[in-house]
């Protein structure tokens, strides 16, 4: 289980998400809450909205599009229409960034830069 560098902390202001894209995974979520980094996939499993354009109350992350909610500890659904859970990874700060391991990321297309 190894641990990927995703993005620089002073790139995820505190109380917001950054998408971050990887060749050959689906495209993973990074937000600051207080200074607690949380890293889940970026996708809403509702309908394909990117998350991190959503906004963060909490713990929690609203979806942009039909206002489906996560808990971005354990990725459950807790909101209609949205009823199946994101993918949660295991987040540390070490060296100024966000790493996760995201062995368990679902496959998607490569990152287009
Ligand atoms: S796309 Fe996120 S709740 Fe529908």
């Amino acid at each position: 289980m190894g641990m990927t560098r995703l993005i620089d902390t002073a790139a995820v202001p505190d109380g917001e998400g950054r998408a971050v894209a990887l060749d050959g995974i689906e495209p993973i979520a990074v937000f600051n809450v207080g200074g607690t980094f949380f890293v889940t996939q970026d996708t809403c499993s509702h309908a394909k909205a990117s998350l991190t354009e959503g906004w963060l109350e909490g713990h929690e992350v609203c979806c942009p599009v039909h206002d489906g909610r996560f808990d971005l500890c354990s990725g459950k659904a807790l909101c209609f229409p949205a009823t199946d859970p994101i993918q949660t990874f295991t987040a540390q700060v070490q060296d100024g960034a966000v790493w996760a391991d995201i062995s368990t990321a679902r496959p998607g297309r490569p990152a287009k830069d």
